[in-house]
């Protein structure tokens, strides 16, 4: 990643467009993994092609799944194309990079696997997130896993499993698909519970691929070990979290309006656009048909209205909002009086400790922040002009670097980023379609 500081200019002019923004990447990941799982050809329409997900594609690549490229049948584009496979001991370590969900998921599906073996390793950030939430109970089925010290490198031997009945102590989509996938070569059942209610593009792949997993009223799950996996094609939806900081963009620079089409609408990804309402934000949603693979998917468009108001985000939006808590708090920055983040402290574990950052970057750029153990309190002026001349440190995360990037539009002078290089984990365009909408940088 380029180490030049990435300057970021203010908005002169209105945001104004109409844009798609690349594939999510949960969902990328996950068309990839259980395409490698299953049996037969999965094509995938849409993949992202982001940093985070092509680290996906080699693990599963070294794992001996092969994957290429094909004209799309239905149209102009590309496809990528999986071919389910019985997976081999790979040559050498697997590289996760950047990516917490390659990892993870990745344990849980190789957990399950007898005769394979592998150590997966990741960049600095990632060598330093906590991967004993996946291998305490990895362990308990049966497989062999070995942190180091409760993180990156991890070992995994895979072994003839047995379902557990688990209760995640944190809230986190890794975790539980994690345990899912595990489950499914399990013998016997496996329950998985979490204290609130994480994205479920997990289930939702699996029930697509005739995978029958239960969901009691309390939102517990129970699999059956041993069920096929059908291959199925995908479309995948462009990721909201990504999303997110265009239409948060036009929400602060006057005049704006801007669309996203084809965004995916998932109910549990979608409490941004309900914290951002609850400032006062006028957003427009246009939900679209739920097409094969079970993803809802429509268009978002955002424009300034009355000014923002300060809410309070806590609970089960924040946890539909998790990737987004970094550009809400720039919002919040514009929305009178004081906005209360909460129940977020999972954000210490992210690609940087995003609650500790995001408080030093927007202090650094005039804004009375109050760091909490588990949130953060943002003072808010929808009349203010941010401090332009300072250099912000983004720790390498794309989700800091974009926020910022929207922050930096009502700042009254150039803003500095440390790395704008590292967008690429999630957003590779994020740059071109900025400016193309007319966002200074
Ligand atoms: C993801 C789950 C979330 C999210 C991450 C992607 C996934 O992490 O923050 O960006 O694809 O399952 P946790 O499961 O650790 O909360």
């Amino acid at each position: 990643m380029s180490l030049l500081p990435h300057p970021l200019a203010p908005a002169l002019t209105p945001l104004r467009g109409v844009v798609r923004v690349p594939g999510d990447k949960s969902i990328s990941h996950r068309a990839l993994l259980l395409g490698g799982l299953a049996t037969g050809t999965t094509r995938i329409r849409g993949l992202l092609e982001g940093e985070d997900v092509r680290s996906t594609w080699g693990c599963l690549a070294a794992l001996g799944v092969p994957i290429s490229r094909a004209p799309d049948p239905g149209g102009g584009g590309e496809v990528v194309v999986v071919e389910g496979r019985p997976w081999r001991t790979p040559a050498a370590p697997l590289d996760c990079g950047n990516s917490g969900t390659t990892m993870r998921l990745l344990l849980g599906a190789l957990a399950g696997r007898p005769g394979v073996e592998a150590t997966l390793v990741g960049d600095a950030s990632l060598s330093r997130r906590p991967m004993e939430r996946v291998a305490a109970p990895l362990r308990r089925m049966g497989a062999m896993v070995e942190t180091t010290g409760g993180t990156a490198p991890v070992r995994v031997r895979g072994a003839a499993l047995t379902g557990i009945d688990f209760e995640s102590p944190v809230a986190s989509a890794q975790v539980k698909s994690a345990v899912l996938l595990a489950g499914l070569a399990a013998r016997g059942t496996t329950r998985v519970r979490e204290p609130g209610r994480s994205r479920d593009h997990t289930e939702r792949a699996l029930r697509a691929r005739g995978v029958r997993l239960d969901e009691a009223p309390d939102g517990a799950l129970a699999l059956e070990g041993g069920q096929a996996l059908r291959a199925l094609d995908v479309d995948v939806p462009g990721d909201p979290s990504s999303a997110a900081f265009l239409l948060a963009a036009a929400l602060l620079v006057p005049g704006s309006h801007v669309s996203v089409e084809g965004v995916g609408l998932n109910p549990t990804r979608t409490g941004a656009l309900e914290a951002l309402r609850a400032m006062g934000a006028r957003l427009e949603v246009a939900p679209g048909p739920c097409p094969d693979g079970g993803e809802p998917v429509g268009s978002v468009s955002a424009a300034p209205a009355a000014p923002l108001v300060a809410a309070d985000l806590g609970g089960e939006v924040v946890l539909r909002a998790i990737d987004e808590v970094p550009v809400l708090a720039v919002v919040a920055a514009f929305a009178r009086g004081r906005t209360r983040l909460t129940d977020a402290g999972e954000l210490r574990h992210k690609e940087s400790d995003r609650l500790a950052a995001v408080a030093r970057g927007l202090g650094a750029l005039g804004v009375e922040v109050t760091e909490r153990p588990d949130g953060l309190e943002v003072g808010g002026d929808p009349d203010r002009a941010l401090r332009g001349g300072v250099t912000l440190a983004t720790h390498g995360d794309h989700r800091l670097a974009m926020a910022f990037a929207v922050a930096a539009l009502r700042a009254d002078g150039p803003v500095f980023l440390d790395d704008g290089a590292c967008v690429a984990v999630s957003y590779p365009g994020f740059w071109g379609d900025l400016r193309r909408l007319g966002g200074g940088a």
